[in-house]
């Protein structure tokens, strides 16, 4: 992600909405969002009335998510899943494919069970996946138009360009984005992004594995269950309640 034009390029959406309506659903105060990147979603999640930890190992993204103004108190940390504090929060959330982000079994089983020790027992893990059968990537790039935003600071015109690496044997996406100036032809941003993809029962399988239990999985932004065709998948899964 680069910090400096992702707002721009990411406006609210009908993913955004539905991670809200989830919370507001299971009605619980201290959330951690995990990745929360620029804190785009965070300050919404603080309007809603969630006391919340954001952590994101992006120095540039904390930073201006530092410079947002919320009703509610947000705690910013610069770090990743093993920040977590045990057994302190209701929910866990990982909005917009951070999921994705973690390309190794290790690494993704890391986050899980850390993820499982910050929760208080009864409390969720929510987070968002794409699904490798809608091969999403494909579309991706077929797309040849760059995107446009706006330097916030000199107000200079900005392209983003993409250029595709391809998937690989490993179900791992590889692609570069590029920030350009229009007027000078300069490239001022140049980032190597890869995102794992994991199947319905992959993903599953791995949360049941460390731990969670009543793991529900929604298809596509709405209270529907997930099937093998959705193309994204939205996980809901608890900490156990021991008797
Ligand atoms: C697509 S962005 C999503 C940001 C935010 N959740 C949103 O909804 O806009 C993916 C984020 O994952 C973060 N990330 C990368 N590696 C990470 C890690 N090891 N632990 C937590 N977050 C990570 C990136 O820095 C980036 O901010």
């Amino acid at each position: 992600m680069i910090p400096l034009v992702y707002d721009q390029v990411n406006t609210f959406g009908k993913d955004d909405a539905f991670f809200l309506s989830l919370l507001k659903e299971v009605n619980r105060k201290n959330l951690a969002d995990l990745g929360c990147g620029t804190g785009r979603l965070t300050i919404h999640f603080a309007e809603a009335g969630f006391n919340i930890t954001a952590i994101d190992p992006n120095r540039e993204a904390i930073e201006l998510a530092k410079t947002k103004q919320t009703s509610n108190q947000v705690e910013w940390i610069i770090g990743d899943s093993r920040d977590l504090k045990t057994n302190t929060h209701d929910v866990v959330i990982m909005t917009a494919n951070v999921a994705q982000v973690f390309l190794t079994d290790v690494d993704w089983e890391q986050v899980t069970s850390d993820v499982f020790r910050s929760l208080k027992e009864g409390g969720y893990f929510i987070f968002d996946t794409r699904n490798p059968r809608d091969e999403v990537w494909k579309r991706w790039m077929e797309d040849k138009t760059p995107d446009v935003a706006t330097h916030p600071q000199t107000g200079e015109g900005l392209e983003i360009w993409t250029e595709y690496g391809g998937m690989d044997d490993k179900q791992i996406f590889t692609f570069y984005e590029s920030v350009k100036n229009i007027k000078s032809g300069e490239v001022i941003q140049r980032e190597k992004l890869q995102l794992r993809f994991r199947s319905l029962q992959e993903v599953k399988v791995s949360l049941e594995k460390s731990g969670f239990s009543d793991v529900k999985c929604y298809g596509d932004w709405v209270l529907k269950e997930a099937s093998e065709e959705s193309s994204s998948f939205i996980f809901y899964g608890m900490k156990y309640r021991p008797f």
